[in-house]
């Protein structure tokens, strides 16, 4: 049971995030030159400062009430020594100049170009959002993290945290070592943040990463080096290098808004092949129209702002429908600009 003292450093660790990630995310806006609004955005409301901030400071609260009913645990998730985040603030500020320029130049500047044919899905060779080299640097790799945090004003890390409810739900009377342990996939995992949460709370259970990008997993591999029972693959999550019923329970983290519709049903026809009847997928994405009506606008907006080839069409997505048939809808939470859902995998009939 966290005491009054860790509340005390909760509260100011996360103020302390907020503020230095919120401050980014201002200055980032006032130095870009705003894109135009398509006229049916126009009239519509987007939340202001005020509101993000009071929102943002409602998702740590939620954050707290889930430490103290014991889903899990204190996360180390204050801010690093305070050069190291100097040093990653400039190094953000500096590529500011690249994303500007592809937000308002030709479309083929969003494209990769200078990549071995037949590697990677032509879709995947893209600069998504902030992300200059696309997902295939170690510049691109290093900056990551910090780019999605200041894009969520310093609330990535508990939006994330919010998969871990349904997770001990999940993983509820599994062995988590020995013989028949169970076993965690994590699609899309990136730089392995999310894992990190995993392990935090769940040291013994073996966890596996799945990315496109090697270096991605050349951070995730290093991020989680304190852990054993960890292991990254290169590979598409379309055509997953794994066995039919390998993992008990698949979590996939901000991947499918980057995903083109037809690549979106393959990767759940693979989830539904390696995930064991009974086993259970948790989805973390974007918030969708209808899910905060408020949000609804600046949701629309995003596609049109950054290059996010794929968002839109995800906005459109009935995520029920997509996860059926062969899965039965559980929780469903909302975090911020993010939504959390987990459905379980129906035994098989044949
Ligand atoms: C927006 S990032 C999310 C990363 C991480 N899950 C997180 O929480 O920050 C999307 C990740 O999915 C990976 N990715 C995109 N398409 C993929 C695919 N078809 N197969 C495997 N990984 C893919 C990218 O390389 C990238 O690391």
């Amino acid at each position: 049971m966290p005491s009054a003292l860790d509340k005390i450093a909760f509260d100011a660790a996360q103020a302390a995030r907020i503020g230095w990630f919120f401050g980014q995310k201002l200055l980032a806006s006032r130095m870009g030159r705003p894109v135009a609004v398509p006229e049916t955005l126009r009239r519509r409301p987007m939340p202001d400062r005020q509101r993000l901030l009071a929102d943002l400071r409602s998702l740590i609260a939620q954050d707290w009430r889930n430490i103290e009913a014991g889903y899990y645990t204190l996360a180390a998730d204050g801010l690093g020594k305070p050069l190291e985040e100097i040093r990653r603030a400039l190094d953000f500020f500096a590529d500011l100049s690249a994303v500007e320029r592809r937000r308002h130049g030709a479309s083929k500047e969003r494209l990769l170009t200078h990549t071995p044919p037949g590697r990677y899905p032509p879709y995947y060779l893209q600069k998504f959002h902030f992300q200059s080299d696309g997902y295939l640097s170690g510049a691109s790799a290093e900056r990551y993290d910090h780019q999605v945090e200041v894009l969520f004003g310093g609330g990535a890390a508990a939006m994330r945290r919010q998969a871990l409810v349904p997770l001990r739900g999940a993983l509820a009377g599994r062995a988590i070592g020995g013989p028949d342990a169970a076993r965690l996939l994590d699609v899309g995992c990136g730089t392995g943040r999310f894992l990190r949460e995993v392990k935090a709370n769940y040291p013994r259970l073996y966890v596996t990463g799945l990315d496109l990008s090697a270096h991605y997993l050349a951070v995730a591999r290093r991020e989680l080096a304190p852990w054993s029972r960890a292991r990254f693959i290169e590979g598409a999550a379309e055509a997953m290098p794994f066995g039919d019923a390998e993992f008990d329970v698949v979590t996939s983290v901000y991947l499918f808004h980057e995903l083109p519709p037809r690549i979106r049903r393959k990767v759940v026809a693979e989830v539904r092949r390696v995930l064991r009847p009974g086993g259970t997928v948790i989805f973390v994405d974007s918030l969708q129209p209808g899910d905060e009506p408020a949000y609804d606008a600046t949701l629309e907006l995003f596609p049109v702002a950054f290059h996010e080839p794929y968002y839109a069409s995800y906005l459109r997505e009935d995520l029920d429908r997509l996860w059926s048939p062969g899965f039965t809808a559980g929780e469903r939470l909302r975090a911020y600009f993010s939504k959390v859902l987990s459905y379980r995998r129906d035994p098989d009939t044949c």
